[in-house]
């Protein structure tokens, strides 16, 4: 059996301890009694083992477990109360996997252990006992190293408005679930599928056992087991439980540029205009919250960011082959505006009884949507057709979402959010408008040109809990202060953040204390619905910042508010390994150069090159701070101008891989090998057992399962090492945009193994529909001769112009059409090959 897990909830034990109360040492626990097995499943009833203790309220009697062999890689183990009333996620939020997958001769790769008595099981507490030094993994959203430390360590999830991205703390999203890798005897997963606040201690007993503990103050205990053994198997089995991630579209990974703090419609296209002065691709043009009026979501500054200039920036960008996007928060201003009123008429802002419930964020006093009330989807489509209706409005390309954890500036318990916004300038005093007229702007428009200077219906529901079965929740809970305090960075549990015993609208009523996680993510699910609407037969992306489990299946994640800083340079490597190859959320990238503070023309030229390796390359920054567009200094602008152009060519590699983890879950990331520090031109960098290429010169390293020192970095550079054995389509040659990118034609790049052999891949679609005729062309080569095969559904219209086999002698007798590259020892092949069949190629 490999991968075999002992599942040990015996004996649970904890730490933080309630003094009036007693110890959960001295609970009893529960015993297994009557067991029903099936097939692949047993059900079995937990009683209470002796008298209650009591310790975080009053002890359930009776429990019940289901434990289910999903598959052979799968184990779902599933702890509840008997009745079904504690609160378990939705399915609505997230749904279950199919339980009936693959069984091959009843030999499960994983197994399920336990005592008949003590059954123990304290509700709030598990503990599983690891091996010593454990190397784990997962459990984000952290800015941790991405080997979680083993002593002394709690993880607590709880999503939280994080600027600064603090090492230690609570951060914007929630993903219980960790990878366990033990090398030769195998890696598995566990997935806690709880939405609970919690901490998650990793330390060693008194005894000096390693274990790993969840600390969880609701919900039931949901475990899925997966048994790898590899953590690519995991991640594979990992996304058959959340979903797989969504397919983006191909100019999604052009690069972007943002900032906090343009201050009118000519400043932004003024940048767009910089950007192509200095002939620096720039894909995709953004707009923070400066556009709206007064920081009213679905509005226009009408001085600032009027309708007719936008529509105006809009259409230069469309026609130029670029985009737009712009940010939407959740909170609504609490002010006499279309959005709030119409919202207002439709009862769908969360309520504390009769009244709207009120937190202060950029506009000042807000309301907040209730993505559990039926009525909020209709709303939240109807908002986005009217404010970004392509004929009249602002005809956005993606869409940015934020502050959806959800944040609330005024701290709890917020009395009196109008006085808080006052006394904190929300929102603040607008910046004078520019009375000088805007440089000229080559390209735009000739007038492009700045001038001189509700009845409150409240929800019908009367919110009556709670029917049985409805795992909404217990009643009678304390849900501001339970007795278990988790280590929220923010304090109490609803401090800068919505009241977590709201009860949300809809049948269930749950409430906010059990759903506070889910929020962004059903923001980001809504929104993404809202921009399929709009847009019926193209992928949407969506950026949002709070994140759970199974996000990645709707959306993708920018890494929130970082500094200008080398250690959050470093960081965002971990936390971008950890979405895209763990949390299977692909599309995922840190603010490039870094958002809050002041960057440096070097920490920026470094980042500019890093980030050209992340899936989602974004260059944002801070209100306030130092401008950081890639043109402001020489070395930036080269450094962004060659880490573009090899990430241009390289594209399609990128969407190839990409498109195989939404298809697969295979994780489509390599770890990279930057420098990492101030000053810094080498790096010792580890190199796997096998033939590496470098990119640039073609020079070849013997990889040795040992660190190779690379010197002379120049700070416009990134070393990129090819692995032997891969073929890489790439596009002949860069573009300024992704469309003129789609127009090359192909150069296969050979980097043969020890013994001579490549394979690799190529997938084509029309980059943009959600439906659409595809390609997936298969390349394999052998000693000299390339094959190319596959499917063919998608008509290119480029073709394969040549052909590149790197580590070549001068051919002996030069074959005809083929060209020998002393420098680089290759030789190239000019070809002429349609990319709608089979084909073979001697070279
Ligand atoms: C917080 C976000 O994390 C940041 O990226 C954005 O610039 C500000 N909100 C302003 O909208």
């Amino acid at each position: 059996m490999r991968g075999s897990l002992l599942l040990l909830l015996a004996p649970l034990v904890g730490a933080a301890l309630l003094e009036t109360r007693g110890s959960p040492d001295d609970c009893p626990g529960y015993k297994v009694v009557n067991v029903r097995e099936k097939d692949h499943s047993f059900e079995a009833d937990l009683t209470i083992a002796g008298d209650h203790c009591d310790v975080y309220g009053t002890d359930l009697e009776n429990l019940k477990l289901f434990v289910e062999y999903q598959t052979d890689d799968r184990l779902h183990v599933l702890i509840s109360d008997l009745e079904e009333d504690v609160y378990q996620v939705p399915t609505s939020v997230l749904r279950r996997p199919d339980a009936n997958g693959d069984h091959h001769d009843n030999k499960p790769n994983i197994r399920f252990d336990y005592e008949e008595e003590p059954f123990s099981f304290r509700y709030l507490r598990l503990r599983t006992w690891l091996p010593a030094d454990p190397y784990l993994y997962g459990l984000g959203e952290h800015t941790d190293s991405l080997r979680l430390p083993n002593k002394n360590y709690t993880r607590t999830l709880w999503s939280r408005d994080a600027y600064g991205i603090p090492e230690n703390t609570n951060l914007y999203g929630n993903h219980p679930i960790y990878v366990d890798h033990r090398g030769d005897d195998g890696t598995h997963g566990v997935f806690f599928l709880n939405s609970n606040g919690m901490d998650i201690k990793i330390d060693q007993a008194d005894d000096g056992r390693q274990y790993l503990e969840y600390n969880t103050i609701g919900g039931v205990l949901d475990f899925y087991f997966l048994a790898g053994p590899t953590p690519k198997e995991v991640a594979k089995q990992y996304s058959e439980v959340v979903g797989l991630p969504a397919m983006q579209a191909y100019w999604t990974f052009g690069y972007h540029n943002c900032r906090y703090g343009y201050q009118d419609v000519y400043d932004v296209a003024e940048v767009v205009y910089n950007y192509s002065r200095a002939h620096i691709p720039l894909e995709t043009m953004w707009t923070d919250i400066d556009y709206m009026d007064r920081r009213r979501v679905f509005t226009l500054d009408p001085e600032r960011f009027p309708l007719e200039k936008m529509r105006e920036l809009v259409d230069h960008l469309h026609k130029h082959d670029q985009h737009y996007i712009v940010m939407v928060d959740p909170a609504v201003s609490d002010s006499d505006n279309g959005a709030a009123n119409r919202g207002k008429e439709q009862g769908i802002f969360l309520t504390r009884g009769e009244e709207l419930y009120q937190g202060a964020v950029w506009p000042g006093v807000t309301v907040y949507p209730d993505w559990f009330n039926p009525g909020t989807q209709e709303w939240w489509d109807n908002e986005f057709a009217r404010f970004f209706d392509p004929a009249k409005g602002v005809d956005i390309d993606g869409l940015w979402i934020d502050m959806n954890e959800a944040a609330n500036f005024c701290p709890w318990p917020c009395k009196d959010p109008a006085a808080y916004a006052e006394e904190n300038d929300l929102p603040p005093a607008a910046p004078a408008v520019r009375d000088s007229s805007p440089r000229p702007l080559p390209g735009f428009p000739s007038d492009f040109q700045p001038k001189k200077s509700p009845t409150v219906k409240r929800s019908a529901s009367g919110k009556t809990r709670r029917a049985k079965g409805t795992k909404a929740g217990l009643p009678d809970r304390n849900l501001l202060s339970p007795p278990y305090q988790i280590a929220n960075a923010a304090g109490s549990l609803s401090n800068k953040t919505i009241d977590t015993d709201l009860v949300h609208e809809g049948g269930d009523s749950f409430v906010e204390y059990d759903t506070h996680n889910l929020y962004g993510t059903m923001m980001s699910s809504a929104s993404r619905q809202a921009m399929v609407l709009r847009r019926p037969d193209v992928r949407p992306l969506v950026i949002t910042r709070s994140t759970f489990a199974g996000a990645g299946a709707h959306v993708g994640h920018w890494l929130g508010d970082n500094l200008s800083q080398w250690d959050k340079y470093r960081v965002s490597i971990s936390q971008m390994l950890a979405f895209a190859s763990i949390f299977q959320i692909p599309m995922v990238g840190s603010d490039v150069c870094g958002f809050g503070g002041n960057t440096t023309e070097e920490l920026c030229a470094r980042w500019a090159t890093l980030g050209a390796f992340n899936p989602f390359y974004r260059n944002h920054n801070e209100l306030g701070a130092i401008p950081q567009e890639f043109y402001r200094w020489p070395t930036v602008a080269n450094a962004a101008r060659k880490a573009i152009e090899t990430r241009y060519r390289l594209l399609d590699y990128l969407y190839t891989a990409f498109h195989r983890q939404t298809q697969t879950g295979e994780p489509f990331l390599q770890p990279l090998l930057p420098v990492q520090d101030v000053g810094q031109t080498s790096v010792d960098a580890y190199f796997p057992n096998d033939v590496f290429y470098d990119w640039n010169s073609g020079a070849v390293i013997h990889g040795q399962g040992a660190t190779v020192h690379l010197d002379n970095i120049d700070v416009t550079e990134i070393p990129i090492h090819i692995r032997g054995g891969s073929v890489i389509p790439l596009r002949s040659k860069s573009a300024m945009t992704t469309a003129e990118l789609r127009r090359r034609g192909f150069e296969i790049l050979v980097a043969p193994n020890q013994s001579g052999y490549a394979s690799g891949s190529l997938y084509l679609d029309d980059g943009e529909s959600l439906d659409t005729a595809s390609s997936l062309i298969e390349f394999e080569y052998n000693r000299g001769h390339l094959t190319i095969r596959g499917q063919f559904g998608y008509r290119a219209n480029v073709v394969i112009e040549s052909v590149t086999v790197l580590r070549q002698s001068r051919p002996w007798k030069a074959k005809r059409g083929v060209e020998f590259d002393a420098a680089k020892h290759s030789i190239t092949k000019k070809v002429d090959i349609d990319l709608s069949g089979p084909a073979e190629i001697d070279i």
